[in-house]
């Protein structure tokens, strides 16, 4: 399947333009920006230090939410803009700026067709964000495309093999079909598809894998109840499990999921989620 906007049909366009739709509600429902304050913060400025963002840069965050890497961009003086599939998301985004006197701009784009001239930015970059656009080489042409030859990528992705991997595993089966020629999420978190979708157009000088540590919820079913209650992807499929009967069957997967990756103790659930933080020069 073609995925650009110059190579695309116009039924291809039209499905496209309908996943896209349901993408975007799918990051609207729950309350993503809940599960930001609750434990995904540190992640943002985690990105921000790793690409070296300094005053002067001009910084495009994709899949940038309500502002988790991009706000800490802002801070530091680089003069940012946050691009995002969901409206909703960049409505909270804004309102945090706000409040933290963050200066940045805000724009609604799909990561696999940006509205950015080529070349544009000195630093691209998305913490666990770019890596939700269904079409994965896409998505990577245009990181590359926007980012000027000289300039620098730095991506936060979830890894297969870690905790938010096995999430997607765990629910996949009960999520609705993905469309045609779509790639699992944590893929983007694997050293080898990295250097498979860049193909030799950016030079990779930092690849390392991290964990972020969770002990905001007492017990497992805690963890398993925020993710049911405000994480988009776990919603959709929860309710098309619901539609196909199969809901009880979700929750036991899920719950269970959630009991076996807690490594903590009589004080509370800790979860240890592994992500790849990856850096690299755009080549000329
Ligand atoms: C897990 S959130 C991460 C948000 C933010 N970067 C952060 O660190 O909190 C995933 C984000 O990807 C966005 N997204 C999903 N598909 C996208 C696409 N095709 N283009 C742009 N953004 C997309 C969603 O709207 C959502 O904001």
């Amino acid at each position: 399947m073609s995925t650009t906007s110059d190579t695309q049909t116009p039924a291809e366009a039209d499905a496209d333009a309908a996943l896209k739709t349901r993408h975007r509600s799918m990051w609207a429902a729950g309350g993503y920006p809940e599960m930001v304050e609750a434990f995904l913060e540190p992640l943002g400025p985690r990105l921000v230090e790793a690409a070296r963002i300094g005053p002067g840069d001009t910084v495009l965050d994709v899949a940038a939410g309500t502002g988790n890497a991009s706000i800490p961009a802002a801070l530091r003086g680089a003069r940012v803009t946050a691009s995002d599939l969901t409206p909703e998301l960049l409505e909270a985004g804004r309102a945090r700026a706000r409040d933290l006197g963050a200066e940045l701009d805000w724009v609604e784009a799909d990561a696999e067709r940006l509205p950015f001239a080529d070349g544009a930015f000195d630093k691209v970059i998305s913490a666990i964000g770019v890596m939700f656009a269904p079409h994965h080489q896409a998505a990577a042409d245009e990181l590359v495309r926007v980012c000027r030859p000289g300039g620098a990528i730095a991506l936060l992705n979830w890894t297969p093999e870690g905790t938010i991997g096995g999430l997607f595993r765990t629910i996949g089966p009960f999520a609705p079909a993905p469309p045609p020629g779509a790639q699992p999420p944590p893929l983007w978190g694997s050293e080898g598809h990295l250097a498979e979708v860049f193909g030799g157009r950016v030079e990779l000088d930092l690849l390392e894998r991290a964990t972020l540590e969770v002990t905001a919820f007492e017990r497992p079913g805690d963890f398993a109840a925020h993710f049911k209650r405000l994480y988009g992807p776990t919603i959709v499929a929860q309710a098309n499990a619901r539609r196909e009967g199969r809901e009880r069957e979700f929750e036991e997967a899920l719950d269970g999921y959630f009991e076996q990756a807690d490594l903590g103790g009589p004080d509370g659930a800790r979860f240890e989620l592994e992500y790849l933080l990856a850096r690299g020069v755009r080549r000329p």
